[in-house]
């Protein structure tokens, strides 16, 4: 679990009244990324996995991982909606972009940027289920433990976070902060 006293405070983002404080740096997540990289290429040596990223907070992740999967892939995107311009899902979940790829008989590695409730995620893998993919797994570089509602099971794992609201890297606030390198967290004081 990333504890925010774990961190030296080097910037804030404010928001209007809210404080927005570092959580993992930019060094930190490099070298996860890296880590996950390496651990999936292995495990899916002599395999054509294909890359699902979730859009679109996770374009920003699935583009630094698969630069180190040093084994051949695909990539494919679905593009979900849950979260509006809101910090808490609306409970419902919409498809905004089907596959392209045929993923039948195929090892397919679903690419999240976060798993909070773990809604989004339950909703892929009952999409998924009405294909015969040879393998699924899900890879997130951020998991909220306190937050899961869903019995999901996320195979590689980032970083487990606490339950507070995070911007940056491909994470938004109502759309916005995508763009920062590193992590974010609402401060609380
Ligand atoms: C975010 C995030 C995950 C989902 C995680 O997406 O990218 O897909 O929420 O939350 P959950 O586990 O409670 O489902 P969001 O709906 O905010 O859309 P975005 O990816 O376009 O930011």
């Amino acid at each position: 679990m990333v504890e925010l006293s774990d961190q030296k405070i080097k910037d804030v983002i404010h928001v209007g009244n809210e404080k927005f404080v570092p959580l993992i740096t930019k060094e930190q997540i490099e070298k996860r990324v890296k880590e996950l990289g390496e651990e999936i290429s292995r495990d899916y040596k002599g395999k054509l996995p294909i890359f699902i990223g979730i859009l679109n907070g996770s374009f920003i992740f699935m583009s630094d991982l698969i630069k180190n999967i040093s084994i051949n892939c695909e990539i494919d995107f679905f593009k979900l909606s849950s979260y509006g311009e809101q910090k808490i899902s609306s409970g419902k979940v919409k498809l905004l972009k089907e596959l392209n790829a045929d993923i039948n008989d195929r090892h397919i590695i679903i690419v999240e940027d976060i798993v909070d409730s773990g809604l989004s995620i339950d909703y892929i893998e009952k999409l998924i289920s009405n294909f015969t993919p040879a393998s699924m797994k899900v890879v997130s570089l951020l998991v909220k433990p306190n937050s899961l509602k869903y019995n999901v099971e996320i195979n590689y794992i980032g970083f487990e976070i606490p339950d507070k609201f995070v911007i940056g890297y491909g994470l938004d606030y109502a759309q916005k902060y995508r763009n920062l390198n590193s992590i974010y967290v609402l401060s609380e004081e």
